[in-house]
């Protein structure tokens, strides 16, 4: 069944120039990219989209990294799209990634457990909140560079 999920490329990839390889891995693997954006999360913003993580040890150093520099923001369609992007991306830890996932997005761009380089909706709930979080026409917490 046709699925749409967000997938993102954090500024960690961004700064590195991995953009046209991630690309090129998504169009190989069948993914259609239905919409883009270029942007850059503020505090609120990226506060607001990792919420479920505001009680972690690493939430301050998660926002510092995420409000570090533009991301790259995609929908992505295909059949199956969410769980078939998070297995493209490979395990959040980009190091053991290295080892274990050689051939996954994170392997090839990401650095470490919190430079993971890449983000994947991971749930069916998740996709469409986290879309319409960058797409649905109230950009608040995110300002938009270029489209
Ligand atoms: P992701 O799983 O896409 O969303 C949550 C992010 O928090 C994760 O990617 C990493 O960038 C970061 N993260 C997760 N776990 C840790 C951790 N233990 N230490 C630092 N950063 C983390």
């Amino acid at each position: 069944e046709e699925e749409k999920t967000l997938a993102m490329i954090k500024p960690d990839g961004l700064f590195s120039n991995h953009t046209d390889a991630i690309k090129k891995v998504i169009l190989d693997s069948g993914f259609h990219i239905f919409e883009e954006m270029i942007t850059q999360l503020n505090k609120d913003g990226a506060s607001s989209f990792y919420a479920e993580h505001s009680s972690k040890s690493f939430f301050s150093s998660l926002i510092k990294y995420m409000t570090s520099g533009p991301v790259l923001v995609m929908v992505l369609e295909k059949e199956n799209a969410i769980a078939d992007w998070r297995n493209l991306i490979g395990p959040t830890d980009a190091r053991k990634a290295k080892s274990t996932h050689p051939h996954s997005i994170r392997a090839m761009c990401g650095q470490d457990l919190e430079k993971n380089c890449v983000h994947g909706s991971d749930s069916l709930q998740s996709a469409p909140r986290e879309i319409s979080f960058f797409f649905g026409g109230t950009l608040s917490g995110t300002e938009a560079t270029m489209h």
